[in-house]
């Protein structure tokens, strides 16, 4: 919707969302769209968690998010502080990825260069489809077979940190090209460092943090700021829901 709304301005429907939110037609390799909310004055989190700056309407878009994409990327802060599970299938899920023609569920990919996930995390025990775990070499031997026995499919990429770039070419390789990147700070600020971002998703929460929260971005430095042009704004009870593209 746009601001300030008209006599004419209408609720965007979930086809018009739909198509706002498409992935490029004629994908060949991975094309990264990224997910994040932040409090008006920048903050990642409120007591730790994402959730207290999201609402209903940016539920629907991160849901989208998952909705039309081929694989779920995050990074294992996330993963393990959100408690990640696989993703569910729900009616409204089945029906939208049977119409466009995607597998019944994304599978959720999980960057750890520690291989740290725990073996009974729910995004193990509480699955439709395997994860995959993109680690490094220099991760204990035992923690990748031990993953890998509880179900994951482990997959080396790098030595002392994970490659991202070669992360991408191993989910291009199993055709998995839309790449929906749900964070958290670290994997964005790698992904960035990288110029990996082909789509910034950006829930601005109308709330005021105030100091010590984390940015959206922590860790690994950017040699130049990545330009971006703005796509789409929509509105609803004061959240703003922008989508930045690659120019
Ligand atoms: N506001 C939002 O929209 C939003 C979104 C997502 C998350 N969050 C919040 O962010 C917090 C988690 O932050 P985080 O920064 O720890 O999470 P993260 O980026 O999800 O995870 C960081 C972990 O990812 C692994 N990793 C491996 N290779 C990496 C690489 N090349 N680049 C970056 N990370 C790599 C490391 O795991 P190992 O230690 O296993 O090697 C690292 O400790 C939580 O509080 C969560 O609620 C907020």
């Amino acid at each position: 919707m746009l601001w300030p709304p008209t006599p004419d301005t209408k609720p965007v429907s979930d086809a018009g969302l739909e198509r706002i939110y498409a992935y490029p037609d004629g994908l060949t390799e991975p094309w990264v769209q990224v997910n994040f909310v932040s409090s008006a004055d920048g903050a990642a989190t409120l007591d730790g968690h994402s959730e207290g700056l999201s609402h209903p309407a940016d539920k629907r878009i991160f849901m989208l998010g998952r909705d039309l994409a081929d694989v779920v990327l995050v990074g294992a802060g996330t993963a393990t502080t959100e408690e990640y599970a696989g993703v569910k299938r729900g009616e409204r899920r089945r029906e939208r990825r049977q119409r466009l023609g995607l597998a019944e569920v994304p599978p959720i990919a999980v960057v750890s260069a520690r291989c740290s996930l725990p073996t009974d995390c729910p995004l193990l025990t509480d699955t439709r489809v395997p994860p995959i775990v993109f680690t490094t070499d220099a991760a204990p031997h035992e923690r990748h077979t031990a993953l890998a026995d509880a179900g994951a499919e482990v997959v080396v990429a790098g030595d002392g940190h994970v490659h991202l770039p070669s992360v991408l070419h191993e989910l291009g390789e199993r055709g998995l090209l839309r790449v929906n990147c749900e964070g958290g700070p670290r994997l964005l600020a790698s992904m960035v460092a990288a110029d990996l971002v082909d789509q910034l998703c950006l829930t601005v929460a109308p709330v005021l943090a105030g100091a010590g929260a984390e940015r959206i971005v922590r860790g690994a430095v950017t040699e130049a700021p990545r330009d971006l042009a703005l796509a789409s704004v929509l509105h609803e009870d004061g959240f703003l829901m922008l989508r930045y593209r690659r120019p």
